[in-house]
């Protein structure tokens, strides 16, 4: 029979075995397999938690389960855009000391509210924005003079561009910036920035990870302890710390992830193969293909290409919204990453990039069988 310590050792296993299995309270007799979810906010003195502001038993498990994927410690906050937020505020000042902002070099195609955020921080002085074409390293490598930090998205949220992370990483760290990468597209089974080189990655939760459409939740991945605490403070202050149920549920959701992850991947790249060959379709984005300017770099750097596919309708804004409002099995909506496809027309949002093409349609694949998501994708083409 093992000892308890057996039980409770912690591998070394394949990652799909890992999401299993980290992130469980001690296997002693009578103990749950599972860390309750617990409405608590506040607990007798002298113990490890004692306001859940700072953190809870759920926050933990959570954290010990996530941030080995990608290599560091995790810090779990409330959405993606509070980990975001918390990053953004503990961004090195630019060079001549505290004095000066941030200089940060950002991906010109980023997440709306990642992309909104930045601007109004550059517009009120608080940092100096260099948006640049995040696929060019040439470009980017250009921008990074007196730069304190680089902010990457790969791939990028809604056209799909993949970035030479290690080369960008290494560029930014010999200019003496920092790299933060935004992740959610890849998740941590299709990319691991912090092993290219990055060394604050970026995650909302909300999408793959949780994986059911039924919570928000962010996650900021670092493996440098310094910084790891500056994050942790600014949860506690800034007031962004996520909730017991949705901890249980992401925590939950990454369970699965590794058998949704593939299942998605799979059906993702029969449907942009297909599409690629359809008449109504004037492009698809996925890097999947062997046509896609991020084909190479996704094979380099990266152990798939993801669930997400961007396509632009040949008879423009009009037959994109047509083609996101006629399916029947795909649902027409926002977000990412959930057992269920979605898919939107991005520019459909007032917010969105004006540089995204009016025609693109934005396709998130689920875990349904291919054959019927594509039989309903043609119908809703077909009408396109
Ligand atoms: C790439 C990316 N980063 C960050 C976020 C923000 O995450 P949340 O919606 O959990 O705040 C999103 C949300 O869509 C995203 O797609």
């Amino acid at each position: 029979m093992p000892s308890e310590a057996d039980r409770n050792s912690q591998g070394p296993w394949h990652v799909d075995t890992e999401l299993v299995h980290r992130g469980r309270p001690p296997a002693i007799p009578g103990a749950p397999l599972n860390t309750p979810i617990e409405p608590a906010s506040t607990y007798h003195a002298g113990g490890e938690i004692e306001y859940a502001r700072d953190g809870t038993a759920g926050t933990l498990a959570l954290e010990a389960a996530a941030g080995p994927l990608e290599g560091g410690g995790a810090v779990a906050f409330a959405t993606g855009m509070a980990a975001a937020n918390a990053i953004m505020d503990i961004l090195p000042a630019g060079s001549g000391g505290r004095a000066n902002p941030p200089v940060v070099v950002a991906a010109r195609f980023t997440y709306t509210g990642v992309a909104l955020r930045l601007r109004e921080l550059a517009e009120r002085g608080a940092i100096l924005l260099r948006r640049v074409d995040i696929a060019d390293t040439d470009a980017v490598i250009a921008a990074l003079p007196e730069a304190t930090a680089v902010w990457i998205e790969s791939p990028t949220n809604p056209m799909l561009e993949v970035a030479d992370v290690p080369a960008l990483a290494a560029a930014a760290h010999a200019a003496g910036a920092i790299v933060v990468c935004d992740n959610p597209f890849a998740t941590p089974l299709g990319q691991q920035p912090l092993a290219l080189g990055a060394d604050i990655v970026l995650h909302s939760a909300t999408k793959a990870m949780g994986g059911h459409s039924d919570c928000m939740l962010g996650l900021a991945v670092t493996a440098d302890e310094e910084r790891l605490g500056q994050l942790r403070l600014r949860r506690t202050l800034m007031g962004a710390s996520p909730g017991a149920l949705e901890c249980y549920l992401v925590l939950r959701g990454l369970r699965t992830l590794a058998l949704r992850q593939a299942r998605s991947q799979a059906s993702a790249q029969v449907i942009a193969e297909r599409l690629a060959e359809h008449p109504v379709i004037a492009r698809v984005r996925y890097p999947g293909l062997e046509s896609d300017p991020g084909h190479a770099r996704c094979r380099a750097f990266m152990s798939g290409p993801g669930s997400m596919i961007s396509i632009e309708a040949l008879g423009g804004a009009q037959s994109a919204q047509r083609i996101a409002e006629s399916t029947r099995l795909w649902v027409h909506a926002t977000s990412l990453g959930g057992v269920e496809s979605l898919l939107e027309r991005r520019r459909r949002w007032d917010a969105e990039n004006p540089d995204v093409p009016d025609s693109l349609v934005r396709m998130s694949v689920g875990i349904e069988d291919v054959e019927d998501l594509w039989a309903d994708l043609a119908e809703a083409l077909s009408r396109a």
